[in-house]
């Protein structure tokens, strides 16, 4: 069932007092990343609601929120043959009122703490995760899930969510769900349809990149410059690297040593296309 507005989503969630409701929020262009969080919800819960919403408030004024794809006809498809019960798809007039300037001039907005966003993809997409964090605040208090589906893709954006909902005493399970890959290692992104088949073949180097620490690591290397160091001998200059980070996966706070709760983590533009990824270094 395809609804738009809040009042529908409230009236179809007040028939389900009792039963468990999931909730995946994503921004549509599904693929096979998305479905594996539709899946983990609906193993886990009795109903599931996917939201569909390409939210304004986290794209920078220079970024791709024109461009995004959007493909609600074939998202509603895919959402059908998972058994979703509800693809609740607003529009941003829905979310954020008619005639309000998108800006926290005019409306509230949730904040991060700075430790968790100055760093990695905050520190080049500023008010990213305010936005981030507002949307998936409103989509918990709309859907008021029992369980929220997010995935390790967007490791830094999990643990922000997770502290959130920590810090605000939001009534919901987190749940993480592993990184999709395609079988080349590239980790499954809406973004990759900006890429040509030559442009994909250049961004298997942050999986290798990736992989290349975890050997390492695992071969007995902890020092973290060491590690970083290996990256160098995969970049062409067809890449332009934004971050290369080893950090505790948990709080994302910087180590002496990478040690086994240590994540690696990397932000890379090909082809003017920016690819992120990253990988446990000890699972
Ligand atoms: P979007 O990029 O559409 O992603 C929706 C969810 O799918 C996120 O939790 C993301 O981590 C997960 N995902 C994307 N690619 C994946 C992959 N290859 N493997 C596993 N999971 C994957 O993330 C967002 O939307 C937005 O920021 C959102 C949370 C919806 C708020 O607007």
């Amino acid at each position: 069932m395809l609804l738009h507005n809040i009042e529908e989503l409230r009236d179809q969630r007040s028939e389900w007092k009792n039963l468990t409701v999931g909730l995946v929020p994503t921004m549509g262009a599904l693929h096979e990343g998305h479905l594996s969080l539709i899946k983990k919800a609906k193993e886990t819960c009795d109903k599931v609601v996917v939201s569909v919403f390409v939210n304004p408030i986290q794209f920078g004024p220079s970024e791709d929120f024109d461009k995004y794809p959007r493909t609600l006809d074939k998202d509603m498809e895919l959402c059908e043959k998972e058994g979703v019960d509800i693809v609740f798809a607003p529009t941003p007039e829905t979310m954020y009122g008619k005639g309000n300037r998108l800006s926290n001039d005019t409306l509230t907005y949730v904040c991060p703490p700075f430790f968790y966003v100055n760093k990695l993809c905050g520190k080049t997409r500023i008010g990213h995760f305010d936005g981030v964090c507002t949307v998936v605040l409103k989509l918990f208090n709309i859907v008021q899930p029992d369980y929220a589906f997010f995935g390790q893709k967007d490791a830094q954006q999990v643990v922000i969510i997770k502290k959130m909902v920590n810090d605000l005493n939001v009534p919901v399970e987190i749940v993480q769900c592993p990184i999709v890959r395609e079988e080349s290692g590239l980790a499954l992104s809406s973004r990759n349809k900006y890429l040509s088949e030559e442009g994909k073949k250049d961004a298997l180097v942050l999986s290798k990149i990736l992989n290349n620490i975890k050997s390492c690591y695992k071969h007995g290397i902890t020092d973290i410059k060491a590690l970083k160091e290996t990256a160098y001998s995969f970049l062409g200059d067809k890449h332009e690297l934004e971050y290369l980070e080893v950090l505790n996966k948990n709080t994302l706070e910087e180590q002496v040593k990478a040690d086994d709760d240590s994540i690696a983590l990397i932000a890379c533009r090909v082809e003017g296309v920016r690819l992120i990824d990253n990988i446990y270094l000890c699972e």
